[in-house]
């Protein structure tokens, strides 16, 4: 295990991820964590992150006192990434200071003799990396050497092979540093010989095991499907680990995609053959949203109704069973646990307040159920890989983001009002299809249509007509944090533009959204 002590940089996950992609299996916690917690991961190699704080302000991040003993005891290799390298530098008696000459983006730095950490055969390679760092090394400790140097001669890496400590002021880790990658990889299976074996079927029999163990026989398990790819993975999953056991509910709340109703429940029952009741409440949805125009009362409305049909499920269930559902399956990623407790000053958000409403619905508290999540450890590409390993078709696995309010969110104003979601849907779907048929869908975050509350008058045969307006979106995105509007070439929006006014009734005009998030959001409302 490579265990990463996180100190707040932006590119933490990313050093993860990097490390999972060789098939070695990282995981990623406070960098300010317990030495008990650091130990009992039992790492064969910590990488301490970057961050943005200096050593020298009284209350940054650092890992616990004795760790560096511990580390020598045990064998542990330890390589400190920027900031990370500043807390070696000065934790075990060189010295840090703020630096005259600060060096922030690609910067060229050469290897020296001898280096263990880029390999013996690299003396005098140049290599240009990506550096942000204002703090610089100006002594190192006993037992520690310079293994390369900036353009401008400051410290970019240093090792002590004896005591198995290292580090990089750059960051290997991005794309930026072209042969980042190749450092890390010399590091871990050259230096720390590390073997390389992790993979995706080991994690499924690994959660599947897990999961049997924590249940008893007795137990059964409830599933909110939304139609997603967690959802619909995590279901999969725990339905492989026990079987009927597993009971899930898909809601039709009446704010859903052109025919994806039909479309997800094919998915689910005939390619999956998960135990799922589909319950429709579009009439118990829509009725409570008419008239409503405010976009944060219509997430309210919809997350509190979600959570009165689940409860009813759970309580049909527990009536039909003769004994209470004991747990719940959730498709929680691994992004959204670290995210929930960032290290302090790193100035990180807790998506967690902004991926809550990413969730199908709460969790209704009195029910007092126990959560199952089998995909806590994982991001998305690698829920991705999973799905694939449980037969859960390319296409599903492929699918963009869908809010959880759904349409309601793309229909400004009141949803209910005449035939907004019909005319939307059908807005969608030429939109959708038009995408996939230019082989463009995998490039794109997300595109959807949204419907807008205003007319404009247009002219169609011989008839002035006085119709509605429909936006088209389209964004590239890594996270969804922030977006860019994607260019469609003028012959394809030229095509969508008359194919959606020459075949759905009530349009007369086709816009195109081009601002990027932010400012704008990916949703209009
Ligand atoms: P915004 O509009 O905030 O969206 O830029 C970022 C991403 O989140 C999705 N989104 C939601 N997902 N419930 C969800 O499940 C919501 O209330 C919600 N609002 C936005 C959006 O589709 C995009 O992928």
């Amino acid at each position: 295990l490579v265990l990463i002590l996180d100190y707040g940089s932006q590119y933490t996950h990313l050093i993860t991820r990097r490390i999972r992609s060789l098939n070695v299996f990282s995981l990623c916690i406070n960098g300010t964590s317990s030495l008990d917690t650091i130990t009992s991961h039992n790492p064969k190699v910590v990488i301490l992150s970057g961050g943005p704080h200096s050593v020298h302000s009284p209350d940054s991040p650092t890992f616990p006192a004795g760790f560096a003993e511990w580390a020598q005891e045990t064998g542990c290799f330890v390589l400190g990434i920027c900031y990370g390298l500043h807390l070696i530098v000065q934790r075990l008696g060189g010295v840090v200071a703020v630096g005259e000459k600060q060096e922030y983006g690609r910067m060229e730095i050469v290897v020296e003799e001898d280096s263990k950490v880029f390999g013996d055969k690299s003396a005098g390679d140049r290599q240009v990396v990506w550096m942000s760092h204002g703090d610089e090394v100006v002594k190192l400790a006993d037992g520690f050497r310079v293994a390369a140097r900036s353009q401008q001669g400051g410290v970019a890496a240093i090792e002590n092979p004896e005591k198995r400590f290292y580090g990089l002021q750059y960051h290997p880790e991005v794309t930026h540093s072209p042969k980042g990658m190749e450092t890390l990889r010399h590091f871990l299976f050259k230096v720390c010989r590390v073997e390389a074996g992790w993979k995706m079927e080991d994690v499924l029999d690994a959660e599947i095991s897990a999961i049997k163990k924590t249940l008893s026989p007795e137990d059964h398990v409830i599933c909110a499907l939304s139609g997603g790819v967690d959802s619909t993975v995590a279901a999969t999953l725990v339905h492989k680990a026990i079987g009927d056991r597993l009971h899930c509910v898909f809601v039709d709340n009446g704010l859903l995609r052109y025919k994806e109703r039909e479309r997800v429940m094919e998915t689910f029952e005939r390619d999956l053959h998960l135990p799922v009741t589909c319950v429709d409440a579009s009439h118990e949805f829509l009725s409570k949203l008419k008239g409503v125009v405010d976009p944060e009362m219509k997430r309210k409305i919809i997350g509190k109704e979600f959570i009165s049909i689940f409860d009813a499920f759970a309580h049909d269930l527990e009536q039909k069973l003769g004994t209470k559902p004991a747990y719940l399956v959730q498709g929680t990623l691994y992004p959204d646990v670290i995210e929930s407790c960032p290290p302090p000053g790193s100035g990180r958000t807790h998506s967690h307040t902004i991926k809550s409403h990413h969730n199908v619905g709460g969790l209704p508290k009195d029910m007092k159920l126990k959560l199952i999540e089998p995909l806590k450890l994982l991001f998305k590409d690698e829920v991705r890989q999973l799905g694939k390993i449980l037969n859960v078709p390319e296409g599903f696995l492929k699918r963009h983001p869908f809010p959880g309010p759904g349409l309601a969110v793309r229909v400004l104003g009141d949803v209910t009002e005449g035939n907004a979601l019909d005319v939307l849907r059908q807005v969608d779907e030429i939109f959708i299809q038009s995408i996939k048929d230019a082989g463009l869908y995998d490039s794109i975050w997300q595109a959807f249509a949204v419907f807008l509350p205003v007319r404009s008058v247009g002219v169609q045969g011989d008839q002035r007509t006085h119709s509605h307006v429909v936006a088209l979106r389209a964004v590239t995105s890594q996270d969804g944090m922030t977006a860019d509007w994607y260019y469609f070439e003028h012959k394809f929006l030229d095509d969508v533009a008359r194919r959606i006014c020459n075949s759905v009734r009530g349009v007369n005009r086709v816009v195109q959204d081009i601002t990027s998030k932010p400012p704008s959001t990916i949703e209009w409302e």
